[in-house]
C-alpha cells in the first residue's frame, strides 16, 4: 500500500478503508511513514474532512497506538468527564468530587494546558504538594478507596496523538472536527473508561466559534464513542464569557473550593451540577431529576467537598487549603480595576481574558514553559452584572506591576458597560445523547 495513494483518496473524497487508516497511523507511529507525508494527509483531512466511519477507523487506530489501561477489576462503572477547553473552566474540580461522593468512579487523565486555556493538571498542581504524576497502581487504588483521582498523560498513552499534535501545529492543521475528534476521544477510550461525558464549548474562548460548529463536534464524538463500544453523551455550552469569577490556575481551584463550600452559586455551580446529574445517570443512579437532587445533596451537605480533601491528601497535597485559602499562591502585585462609568456588563469577551492572562505567567506558550500558580484575574462582576461607577470591576495578579497593567488594559478592552442589560446567553445550549 502507497502512502501517496492514501494522501490522493483522501484528497479527491474518496473514503479510505479501516485497514488503510491503520497502516497509515501505525506506520507513522512507527517512524517509517516521514512527517512530509503525514502534514499532506492531515492538510487533505483539514480541506476535505474524513466520513464518520473514517474518524471512527482512526480514532481507533490512535487509541490502538500505545497503552490502553484497564479499568474493569474497579469493579463499579467508571464515567470520565471532558471539555473541549476554555477560560476558567474549573468544572473538573467541583464535578468528580460531587459523582465520587455519589457512590460514582471518576479517573481523570489531563494534559498540561498549551495556550490561553488552562489544563487541569495545572489547577491541580497549584495546590501545595499536589502530585499528578503517580503510577497506575496508584491510581487505581485512589480511584477504589476514594472514587476520584486525577494524574498527568502517561507517556506510553496514544503516541501518534502525540505526533499528530505536534504537526498539526506546525501545518495549520488544527482546526479540523474529524482531527479534533479523533485526538480528544482517542486519549478518552485510551483510558478506558465506560461512560465519557463530553462538555462542548462554543463562543470567543473556544475552539468551535459557533453553537452549529459545537454541535457538528459534539455528535462526531458522541458516534466515535458509541461506535468503539462506550456509553457517550455531550453537552453543547457557551463559552462567550469566562466560566466563573477566577481565570487562573490556583485562583480557579480557590474558587472551586468556594464553591464545594457551598458560598457561592451561578452560571459555574449550574454547570458544575449539570454535569454531575448527567454521569450519575450514566452510571445508572437514577433518572436526571433524581440524580440532580442526588448531585445537589452531595454538594450541600458537604459531602463533596469531603471527597475533593482526601483526593488532595492521598495525592500528597496539603489539603488544609479547602478551610485557609491564603495558603494556595498567589502573585505578589495585585491591581484592582474600577468601572469608568455606570451601566450593565454585556460582555466580557473570554479570549482577551484568556490572553492576558496568559500575559499574566498563568499559562504557556511552549510545552516546557513554568507558568505562575497564583498569577490570574479575579471579576467582581460578570456579565449581566451592574457596573457602578468607581467600584471594583476585576483584580489581576501577576509578578510585576508592568505584567499586571499590561493585562488589566487587555481585560478592560475586553469589557462591555451599556446603559440596558443585554438578554441572557442560554449556559446550556443542548444535549446530544
Ligand atoms: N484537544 C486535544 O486533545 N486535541 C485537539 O485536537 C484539540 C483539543
Amino acid at each position: 500500500m502507497q502512502i501517496y495513494d492514501l494522501i490522493q483518496k483522501t484528497r479527491r473524497l474518496t473514503p479510505l478503508t479501516e485497514r488503510e487508516i491503520q497502516t497509515l497511523v501505525e506506520g507513522f507511529t512507527r517512524g517509517e511513514v516521514p512527517d512530509y507525508m503525514m502534514s499532506a494527509w492531515l492538510m487533505a483531512v483539514c480541506c476535505q474532512g474524513l466520513t464518520t466511519a473514517e474518524t471512527a477507523a482512526l480514532t481507533q487506530a490512535m487509541r490502538d497506538s500505545g497503552e490502553c489501561l484497564d479499568l474493569s477489576s474497579l469493579g463499579a462503572p467508571t464515567v470520565d468527564k471532558h471539555s473541549t477547553g476554555g477560560i476558567g473552566d474549573k468544572t473538573t474540580i467541583i464535578v468528580a468530587p460531587i459523582v465520587a461522593a455519589c457512590g460514582g468512579l471518576v479517573p481523570k487523565m489531563s494534559g498540561r494546558g498549551l495556550g490561553y486555556t488552562g489544563g487541569t493538571i495545572d489547577k491541580f498542581q497549584s495546590i501545595p504538594g499536589f502530585t499528578v504524576d503517580l503510577p497506575h497502581k496508584a491510581f487505581m487504588r485512589i480511584l477504589e478507596e476514594i472514587g476520584c483521582c486525577v494524574i498527568a498523560q502517561s507517556g506510553d498513552l496514544t503516541p501518534a496523538d502525540k505526533k499528530m499534535y505536534a504537526l498539526r501545529n506546525l501545518t495549520a492543521t488544527v482546526e479540523s472536527i474529524p482531527l479534533i475528534c479523533s485526538s480528544i476521544m482517542c486519549k478518552k477510550l485510551a483510558l478506558g473508561a465506560d461512560c465519557i461525558l463530553l462538555d462542548v464549548k462554543y463562543g470567543s474562548g473556544a475552539f468551535m466559534k459557533t453553537s452549529d460548529e459545537a454541535a457538528v463536534l459534539a455528535d462526531l464524538m458522541v458516534d466515535v464513542g458509541k461506535q468503539a463500544g462506550r456509553n457517550c453523551r455531550a453537552l453543547i455550552t457557551d463559552m462567550n464569557a469566562p466560566l466563573g469569577a477566577c481565570v487562573g490556575n490556583g485562583l480557579e481551584v480557590e474558587e472551586a473550593i468556594r464553591i464545594l463550600r457551598g458560598e457561592v452559586h451561578g452560571r459555574l455551580t449550574e454547570l458544575a451540577l449539570s454535569l454531575a446529574a448527567q454521569m450519575l445517570v450514566m452510571i445508572g443512579k437514577g433518572d436526571i431529576v433524581e440524580c440532580r437532587q442526588i448531585a445537589e445533596d452531595a454538594l450541600t451537605s458537604g459531602r463533596a467537598l469531603e471527597r475533593l480533601e482526601a483526593m488532595i491528601t492521598a495525592q500528597g497535597g496539603d489539603a488544609s487549603v479547602t478551610e485557609d485559602l491564603s495558603k494556595m499562591p498567589h502573585s505578589p502585585v495585585q491591581l484592582t480595576v474600577r468601572s469608568p462609568e455606570n451601566g450593565y456588563i454585556t460582555s466580557i469577551q473570554s479570549e482577551e481574558v484568556g490572553l492576558a492572562s496568559l500575559g499574566l505567567g498563568a499559562g504557556r506558550t511552549a510545552a516546557h514553559q513554568e507558568i505562575d500558580p497564583g498569577a490570574g484575574v479575579v471579576f467582581s462582576r460578570s456579565v449581566g452584572d451592574e457596573a457602578v461607577k468607581g467600584e471594583p470591576l476585576f483584580t489581576v495578579y501577576g509578578r510585576t506591576e508592568e505584567l499586571c497593567e499590561t493585562a488589566a488594559k487587555r481585560i478592560m478592552d475586553a469589557i462591555t458597560i451599556e446603559e440596558t442589560p443585554a438578554e441572557p446567553v442560554k449556559l446550556i445550549y443542548k444535549i446530544v445523547e
